[in-house]
């Protein structure tokens, strides 16, 4: 069934916590689905395609040595996608002979099974082009997990073209805290003890000034001045709380791992609506530390969203 992407379904992503600090928040995924589809799949698979053939370097990264990984990546997606939504996708295999038909796009691409020639992109490149999610590729050697491949299209404020080859500490260093605190250290061996039967799900959110899902690093100056323009007033409908959905999954042929990242945006109007999502929200922005919230490029505008939210508070 194809998920209404709204405030009903929103991935809300604060628990019962009235307070929000960094942690290992994963937890078993369940239902254990690497995709979802929502309402918002064919707007959102046109812009991935659009910004994937516009901005190829930015969107799309990968190691030779990452092939076979990849071909894991489809395997693992395309039957999902069919147990999941048979009625929007369908897999006929003949041996290595697949031909995938996705309902949704109108498309049937017929291909060779772990033949790179008889696709017109990289299979990780093909795939990411039928989901919402960005997906990243970590490859496990000499006791480290390495990026060396994405297709990132709607990254909340970083750059695969920059990160790629970079280990998960690495990719980690510019968040304050993780490394004093011996977050990334715990959060990598984790990781790596992750089992091909047992993906794990974990939510992370940030505060947006603009609806924008494609918030690149490279293109900051175009959707950072947002952040200058937010008041009490219009914080409503311009700040949006935005939840990624980000998933785990072994792959147990490479001992890879694939990340895949569903992005959620809500307009703080909109999330409110739920009320005891409005006082929650509050006191979770009232005390998120100075730090965390500098980090996520919040401060320039966090006492604004305070005060919409107070004056909504005595509304009800
Ligand atoms: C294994 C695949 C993962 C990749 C490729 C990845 C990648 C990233 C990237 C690129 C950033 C932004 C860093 C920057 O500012 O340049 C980030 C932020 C972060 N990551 Fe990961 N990550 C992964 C897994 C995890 C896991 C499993 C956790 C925790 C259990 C985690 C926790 C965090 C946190 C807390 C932040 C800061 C986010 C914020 O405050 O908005 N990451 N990650």
């Amino acid at each position: 069934m194809i998920l209404k992407d709204d405030l009903r379904s929103f991935p809300f992503p604060f628990g019962d916590s009235q307070a929000y600090k960094y942690s290992n928040n994963a937890v078993p995924l369940r239902p254990p689905n690497p995709i979802e589809v929502t309402d918002k799949y064919l707007d959102e698979i046109r812009l991935k395609r659009e910004l994937l053939t516009n901005h190829p370097e930015r969107c799309y990264q990968s190691s030779p040595h990452t092939m076979d990984a990849q071909w894991e990546v489809v395997d693992l997606i395309l039957h999902h996608l069919v147990y999941f939504y048979p009625e929007l996708f369908e897999l006929e295999k003949n041996d290595e002979q697949w031909i995938f038909s996705n309902v949704l796009t109108n498309e049937r691409v017929a291909f060779i099974f772990g033949d790179r020639t008889t696709l017109e992109e990289e299979p990780l490149d093909f795939i990411g082009r039928h989901v919402q999610e960005d997906l990243l590729l970590m490859m496990q050697r000499d006791g480290d997990l390495f990026l060396d491949a994405g297709q990132l299209c709607f990254p909340a404020n970083w750059s695969l073209y920059f990160n790629v080859g970079m280990t998960f500490k690495e990719i980690h260093s510019p968040i304050p805290g993780f490394q004093s605190e011996l977050l990334d250290d715990r959060i990598l061996q984790f990781l790596m003890r992750i089992e091909a039967d047992t993906p794990w799900g974990r939510k992370n959110w940030s505060l947006m000034a603009g609806n924008k899902l494609d918030t690149s690093l490279e293109t900051f100056a175009e959707w950072g001045q947002a952040r200058k323009q937010v008041t009490k007033e219009n914080a409503g409908w311009l700040v949006h709380l935005r939840v990624e959905m980000q998933k785990l999954f072994r792959l147990p042929k490479s001992n890879g791992i694939l990340f895949t990242i569903h992005s959620h945006m809500l307009p703080l109007e909109r999330f409110i609506q739920h009320p005891p999502w409005l006082e929650q929200f509050y006191a979770i922005l009232h005390g998120l530390p100075d730090f965390i919230s500098d980090y996520k490029g919040i401060s320039h505008y966090r006492q604004h969203v305070l005060e919409y939210l107070v004056e909504e508070m005595k509304k009800r």
